[in-house]
């Protein structure tokens, strides 16, 4: 999967590993507690603990630190975007109803799901649905995907209105779904747009 993705003012590129800067900096971002939460994973607690996620978790194809281009060229990661494998939190409510088991089973094969927050400074600027454009043409144009997934909570119309903005409808909404790495429940909203309506 292409290691960097260029938008028109941002740079989606690898994370860095064992790298203090790239820590601190992420560190300065997931700590807000309006960030983690609202994706399934807690705040993180220190740079060190930034450091390890890096290492363990962000630094893989098709994870993406989101930096701003700047004349400076500071570079530093403002947050994250990534295509990852279709988690149950889409796959259970799709095949747990018939009609849209008939109608977005085939969907579900050669699938991706998104992953996406940025830093609080940088809202409302419309970076994420610039990132996330640019992601689904990785998506669909280099994997040939045949759809891409998204779920956010009822309760984070922020990031429906990316996804919106980025052409991917509502499928279904699932009630009191558990996210156990903050030992939650939230209602979710399951998102798809398929290679057809990517293309058309
Ligand atoms: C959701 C998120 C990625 C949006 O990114 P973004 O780059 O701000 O996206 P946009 O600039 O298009 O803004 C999206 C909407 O957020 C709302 N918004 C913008 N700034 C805001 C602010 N400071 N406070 C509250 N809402 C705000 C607006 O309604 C905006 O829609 P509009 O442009 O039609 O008015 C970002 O808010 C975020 O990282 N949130 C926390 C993590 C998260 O929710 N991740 C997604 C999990 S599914």
């Amino acid at each position: 999967m292409r290691a960097v993705v260029e938008t028109e003012r941002l740079l989606l590129r690898p994370w860095k590993v064992n790298d203090q800067a790239e820590a601190e900096s992420l560190f300065r971002y997931a700590s807000d507690t309006r960030i983690g939460p609202r994706c399934g994973w807690r705040p993180h607690m220190s740079a060190a603990e930034s450091m390890g996620d890096i290492a363990n978790l962000l630094a893989h194809d098709g994870n993406w630190a989101i930096t701003i281009k700047s004349p400076d060229g500071s570079g530093e990661p403002v947050g994250c975007i990534e295509l990852k494998p279709v988690s149950r939190h889409v796959i259970n409510p799709i095949e747990a109803d018939p009609e849209l088991a008939a109608q977005y089973g085939e969907s579900l094969k050669n699938a991706k799901e998104l992953g996406y927050w940025i830093g609080r400074p940088f809202w409302g600027r419309g970076y994420m649905p610039e990132a996330l454009n640019a992601v689904l043409g990785v998506a669909f144009e280099e994997l040939h995907s045949s759809a891409v997934w998204g779920g956010h909570y009822v309760e984070n119309p922020q990031s429906g209105c990316v996804m919106e903005k980025c052409g991917m409808h509502v499928v279904c909404a699932t009630r009191h779904d558990y996210f156990a790495l903050i030992d939650e429940y939230h209602d979710d909203v399951v998102r798809i747009i398929t290679k057809a309506q990517w293309c058309r």
